[in-house]
């Protein structure tokens, strides 16, 4: 079961690297860390994660049991789990509206068995940093008063359901949240319209000259 055992850290630098000691260490599948505020929090692409402390949900899963879909199941994951319509923003930001209310870090030894699959959702903080004031929002922002406990436990709920599902499944549920899906997109490579997502998690986009994959990195939004 996702979430057993627990560890809960007061503070920590990071719940993703508290988990991979964990994970190093032999901890089984399922195992969870959380914590009220994290000193170094993590992101995608080298960029730091950071969250009011007490404002909200920061946990880290080890999982042993893992297949090429983990990502895409976590994103659908967590768009089941909150109380209100999310959508996925390819590679696997959580959106309402067009502003980040969650966000995915996963983090593999693939040769040692493992991943760490961390992920942050932003409950109950009414102030955000001047510079995510326009792209981020948290669950309170959105009108909703869940606790940050409540929300994790929706969360590994949700995770038990979808983390296993075959990957076919998977990538209709992902399919059904793509809010990318015929908008105008760029990334430094190039520019064209968002087509959906390949078999693998690909983001596929029609560019002038011709449909490209992308699997890997971020693209934005156009207009
Ligand atoms: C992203 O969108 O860039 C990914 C953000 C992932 C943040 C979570 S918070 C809990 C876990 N511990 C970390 O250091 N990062 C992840």
């Amino acid at each position: 079961m996702i979430g057993r055992p627990r560890v809960h850290h007061r503070s920590t630098d990071s719940t993703n690297e508290r988990a991979r000691e964990l994970a190093s260490g032999g901890a089984p599948h399922g195992t969870l860390v959380t914590a009220d505020e994290q000193t170094a929090g993590r992101g995608r692409q080298g960029r730091a994660w950071i969250a009011a402390p007490g404002s909200a949900v920061l946990m880290s899963v080890v999982l042993r049991r893992i297949n090429g879909a983990l990502p895409l199941a976590a994103a659908v994951a967590v768009c089941e789990a909150l109380p209100l319509r999310a959508l996925v923003k390819w590679p696997n930001d959580i959106w309402i509206g067009r502003r980040k209310v969650a966000g995915i870090l996963v983090e593999g030894r693939p040769l040692e068995g493992w991943a760490v699959l961390g992920i942050g959702v932003n409950v109950s903080a009414l102030d955000l940093p001047a510079e995510l004031e326009d792209v981020a929002t948290s669950l309170r922002r959105e009108g909703l008063n869940s606790s940050t406990e409540e929300v994790l436990m929706s969360l590994l709920v949700s995770l038990d359901r979808w983390l296993e599902r075959p990957t076919p499944e998977v990538l209709a549920a992902w399919r059904t949240r793509d809010a990318l899906r015929g908008e105008a997109v760029h990334w430094p490579g190039g520019s064209g319209q968002a087509a959906g997502v390949d078999d693998s998690g690909a983001l596929l986009v029609d560019t002038s000259s011709g449909r490209v994959a992308l699997d890997a990195g971020e693209v934005h939004i156009s207009r």
